[in-house]
């Protein structure tokens, strides 16, 4: 078993999990720099989660420490640069934030760069590792509601926040079939200009390959399943997501901040349920063990590794190609759009914010 030399930029508040969850997994993983352009930010996460060397800039921490891993949660605009220079520097373990971008000409560039130099790279959807998706997992495998049939994905928040988890988690419930087509509705400018720029809300159905269908409700007419006054931007807002699989005999539901429910073959109508909610600081520990299971061959693959995630990236935006070209969409693309698709749908969609007054 080896010990794989880490190093992370980004010290804000996803930092900080990342960190957490290297340290959690300290026989395997030795954080030894951080990196950050705010000093501030710099000092205090160094010295919090006692990591011996800090950086201002990224180049100088690669030159000088030479990781395996390299790790950075910075908010979606700083992606590619960070890959290009990772690669640059001969780096062949990437592990970073979603969304995998902005746009999807910068995810293929991204997911070609690094297929090319033969990196492995995870993107972290991790909140499947929570004990409640974990139970829905469970009930879903074990053949209690049946053939799956449908797959329905609902978040409050937008689709470049959470629209990207919610497709990952399609994806892993249905064992990674790939989605075949898909077709979708978007609206709604408001967001265009956020840090993670999207249109209010998506609506799209699709089928995955092996014939399952799904459905897709993100942003801000999506339905609550998370009670009370979930305000724009509070926690329970941001946990206001779920995902219901739907089978011959039953349904499984998990809700990212309120547990999960589920009628099955022998609950004989009842419907079951448990606890379970967004915890970070539980998931990331073991998104990152997978990480080392996978570097020591022990696993052949990790669940969140670039080509999955490319996929789940691949398919939300073609909801946007779907919306602005009122066509059906087939998977994999032949040919990746090179232009913005987020000045796409500024160009096309009439000026609305959906999220006003909420
Ligand atoms: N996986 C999840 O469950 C989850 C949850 C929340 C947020 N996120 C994602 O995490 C990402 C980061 O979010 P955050 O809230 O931690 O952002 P943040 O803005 O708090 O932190 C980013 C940090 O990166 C630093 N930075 C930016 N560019 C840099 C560069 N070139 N070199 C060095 N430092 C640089 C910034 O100064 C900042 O301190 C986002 O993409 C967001 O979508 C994921």
């Amino acid at each position: 078993m080896s010990r794989y030399k880490t190093v992370i930029v980004g010290c804000g508040r996803r930092g900080m999990f990342h960190a957490q969850g290297f340290q959690a997994n300290s026989a395997r993983f030795d954080l030894v720099a951080c990196c950050d352009v705010d000093p501030a930010r710099l000092a205090d996460f160094a010295a919090r989660h006692n990591i011996p060397r800090t950086y201002a800039d990224a180049e100088e921490m690669l030159i000088q420490e030479r990781p395996d891993v390299f790790c950075f949660a910075t908010l979606p605009e700083v992606r590619l640069s960070l890959v290009e220079l990772a690669l640059r520097h001969g780096v062949r373990v990437l592990a970073f934030e979603k969304p995998m971008a902005t746009e999807l000409a910068e995810a293929g560039r991204i997911h070609a760069l690094c297929q090319a130099a033969g990196a492995k790279v995870v993107i972290s959807h991790q909140q499947k590792y929570g004990p409640h998706f974990q139970r829905v997992k469970e009930i879903v495998d074990a053949g209690e509601i049946g053939e799956v049939t449908k797959i329905h994905a609902t978040a409050r928040a937008w689709l470049s926040q959470l629209g990207t988890h919610l497709m990952h988690y399609m994806l892993w419930f249905n064992n990674f079939s790939p989605v075949s087509w898909i077709s979708g509705h978007a609206e709604g400018t408001g967001m265009l200009a956020d840090t993670h720029p999207s249109a209010d809300f998506v609506f799209g159905t699709m089928e995955f390959a092996n014939g399952v269908r799904g459905v897709i409700e993100c942003g801000a007419h999506a339905p609550h399943f998370v009670p009370g006054d979930n305000k724009l931007g509070t926690l329970p807002f941001w946990t206001d997501s779920s995902i219901t699989i739907h089978g011959t005999h039953g349904y499984a539901r998990v809700v990212t901040g309120n547990g999960w429910q589920a009628v099955t073959r022998s609950s004989g109508g009842e419907v079951l349920s448990g606890p379970g909610n967004f915890d970070p600081g539980y998931e990331q520990p073991l998104y990152i063990r997978e990480l080392a299971e996978w570097l020591d061959g022990s696993n052949t693959s990790h669940s969140c590794n670039g080509d999955i995630t490319y996929h789940g990236f691949e398919a939300t935006m073609a909801l946007y190609i779907s919306s602005l070209e009122r066509r059906r969409v087939r998977l994999p693309l032949e040919t990746i759009p090179q232009d913005s698709l987020i000045e796409r749908l500024r160009a096309n969609l009439p000026p609305s914010e959906e999220y006003a007054g909420q």
